[in-house]
């Protein structure tokens, strides 16, 4: 038995309470639906700035009543005080999801990335403190390797940011590592490596890849890969993130004060990724079979190649990645199918 299943066992016998923020956006509700899944007691904070009431409906009617009647939201901004200790009150765990994601955004407007991201993390490392909770676990980012060549990425080599998202991001960790030194505070942050799955949202600007790419292929519309299409991720699919999550709240004192990779230990280029999305939906949508991408420029901010090694989640959490990139794939390439389909 892995130590998730094992935990997953634990936690059905003696709930717990918990704090997802960010609940309404793409992690955040694949975390709730799980948590509830395994009869936890969950309150969620969101603004709806990038969430979506749909994500909310959609675990509703994926937990069933019985379920959902253990969750508590609350419609709110951790750039309010306030708000972060409302939220915060009487939980064991945290799970702070809640920020504006996407480099691109940070480039545009930093002032406002910074807004959440720094001031809004701060609020909310204050209102765990003083709500004394377990162990606050919270969204870090890959982005943290900047400039730094070197492959895997291991968790004490970084290197300059490289845009004002991926500052945000190791800030978040600088003020974790803080907390805990002044304060005691059990953090634990996870460096997340471009996850993908369920819920990811494919509209607007700022959309990941995966969710841009999936749109345009059902649409038949441009597709745009930036650069050479060499560009490489270790694209980790969502169930491993939530597994992490859970894994980091509750692993053992020793686990806190770190951050930790979450990815696969895999590299994916661009048309790598573009060739096995096209093969899984290619039987649905046969205009597929003629599909050519077009080529633009680099994107600005962007960093070459990245890999994670995850030899540290592995030993400290019991981290044990259930989906590669294809079978995550798969389950993404399904969800896509039945929620935009309908609408090419
Ligand atoms: N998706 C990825 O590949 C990835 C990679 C690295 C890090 N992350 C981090 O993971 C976290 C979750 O990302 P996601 O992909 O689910 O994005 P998302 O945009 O789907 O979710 C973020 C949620 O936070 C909420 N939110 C934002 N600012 C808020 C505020 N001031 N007050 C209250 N709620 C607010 C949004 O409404 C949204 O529901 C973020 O911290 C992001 O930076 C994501």
């Amino acid at each position: 038995m892995s130590r998730y299943d094992d935990l997953s066992e634990q936690l059905k016998l003696r709930p717990q309470r918990w704090l997802i923020t960010g609940v309404a956006g793409f992690i955040g509700s694949n975390l709730l639906a799980r948590l509830l899944s395994l009869g936890q007691q969950v309150t969620g904070l969101d603004s709806f700035i990038t969430g979506h009431q749909a994500n909310l409906d959609e675990v509703r009617a994926e937990v069933g009543e019985d379920a959902w009647r253990n969750f508590t939201f609350i419609e709110g901004d951790i750039r309010s005080a306030e708000d972060c200790a409302r939220a915060c009150a009487g939980a064991d765990f945290v799970l702070h999801q809640a920020a504006l994601g996407s480099v691109s955004r940070s480039i545009e407007d930093p002032v406002r990335t910074n807004d959440s991201n720094v001031n809004g993390f701060l609020n909310m490392l204050v209102a765990a403190r003083d709500a004394k909770v377990k162990r606050f676990v919270y969204a870090a980012s890959s982005s943290t390797y900047g400039d730094h060549p070197g492959l895997p990425k291991v968790e004490d080599v970084i290197g300059k940011p490289l845009s004002p998202y991926a500052v945000t991001k190791y800030v978040n960790e600088l003020y974790a590592d803080v907390f805990g030194r002044c304060y005691g505070l059990e953090t634990a942050g996870l460096r997340y490596f471009n996850v993908f799955g369920r819920r990811q949202d494919p509209h607007g600007a700022y959309a990941a890849v995966i969710p841009q790419w999936v749109t345009a292929m059902i649409r038949n519309s441009e597709l745009r890969i930036n650069g050479d299409g060499e560009t490489s991720r270790d694209f980790c699919y969502i169930d491993n993130v939530v597994q992490a999550n859970l894994l980091a709240a509750t692993a053992d004192a020793q686990a806190a004060g770190k951050v930790y990779n979450i990815a696969l230990n895999d590299r994916t280029s661009l048309n790598q990724l573009y060739q096995m999305m096209r093969e899984l939906l290619q039987e649905r949508f046969p205009h597929l079979r003629q599909h050519q991408p077009q080529y633009v420029g680099f994107r600005a901010g962007d960093i070459r190649d990245s890999q994670a090694d995850i030899g540290r989640a592995r030993e400290m959490l019991g981290y044990a990645p259930t989906h590669r990139i294809r079978e995550g794939l798969k389950e993404a390439m399904a969800w896509y199918i039945e929620h935009l389909a309908g609408d090419h």
